[in-house]
């Protein structure tokens, strides 16, 4: 039923032949979670998707999350409204896996573009399958054995060290204490193993001093983001994302300001990771 074409090496695939805005039934999610296992990123092109209609995909594959964080559109609270503009630069730089930070990290996310800059705003994705498979059968064994701290602390340091940023986080930091992630995360249904740290929340590698930590978070970092493991998203007006991020991370490319960009995104709920 979908056509699928490969964007890239390591991950990602534009689909055609299928309509987003429905009527959905079991079998688009079987075809959809199918090709998300080999893709791992998918990407549709003039998909108008209402609000209730982009809430209908994502319940095939799980609960919505709400973010009381972010502006949601009027009825969907489900529905985060990602908007930047020349008042509002967008702050997010750095390769990420979402909320790690959580003891059960998301599924994935579906994002829709709504307004999009005439240049610039690009998202690039990256194989955690591909950068896992890059390294050798010594450093894979090895990391196998690992845990890994991930702490919404950490990634939020500069907005805590805002002037009233601890206060105005506070009740985000109570209810994200650190937690732990083995370093090596199997897929929980296509069994693929993926590098699971990221630079924006891991802040430790468990049971290793300060040094050591650090000297293998940087080089898994650095490795990570050669750019045989990833692919780079397009954005145009009603263009769709629908990443898993149990063996992706993604990075925004902020070379659009001061022009607008809007973005819906619903956020699925995922699982413990082992
Ligand atoms: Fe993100």
């Amino acid at each position: 039923m979908l056509e699928l074409t490969p964007v890239a090496g390591a991950l990602g695939a534009e689909v055609k032949g299928i309509d987003l805005c429905g009527p959905l039934d079991q079998s688009h999610h079987n075809a959809l979670n199918e090709a998300l296992q080999t893709y791992e990123v998918l990407f549709f092109r003039d998909q108008a998707m209402s609000p209730a209609q982009h809430v209908a995909l994502a319940n095939l594959f799980g609960s919505p999350q709400l973010h009381q964080a972010y502006p949601h559109v009027d009825g969907y609270p489900q529905l985060t409204i990602l908007e930047n503009d020349e008042a509002n630069p967008s702050k997010i730089e750095k390769w990420h896996t979402d909320m790690t930070f959580r003891a059960k990290p998301p599924l994935g996310s579906i994002l829709h573009g709504v307004v999009i800059p005439a240049k610039g705003g690009d998202t690039l994705f990256a194989s955690m399958s591909a950068a896992y498979e890059g390294l050798s059968d010594k450093l894979q064994h090895f990391l196998g054995g690992l845990t890994a701290i991930h702490d919404f602390s950490y990634g939020f340091k500069e907005s805590l060290e805002e002037p009233g940023g601890r206060e105005r986080l506070a009740g985000m930091v109570l209810d994200n204490p650190p937690q732990e992630h083995p370093v090596i995360r199997t897929h929980p249904l296509s069994g693929k193993k993926g590098l699971f740290v990221n630079g924006l929340f891991t802040s430790a590698i468990k049971d290793m001093k300060p040094r050591e930590s650090r000297a293998l978070l940087d080089f898994l970092i650095t490795h990570m983001e050669s750019p045989e493991y990833s692919c780079r998203m397009d954005w145009r007006v009603n263009s769709v994302a629908f990443w898993d991020n149990r063996i992706t991370q993604h990075r925004p490319i902020n070379d659009y300001w001061p022009q607008h960009r809007k973005m819906q995104r619903i956020t699925i709920d995922g699982d413990r990771p082992f």
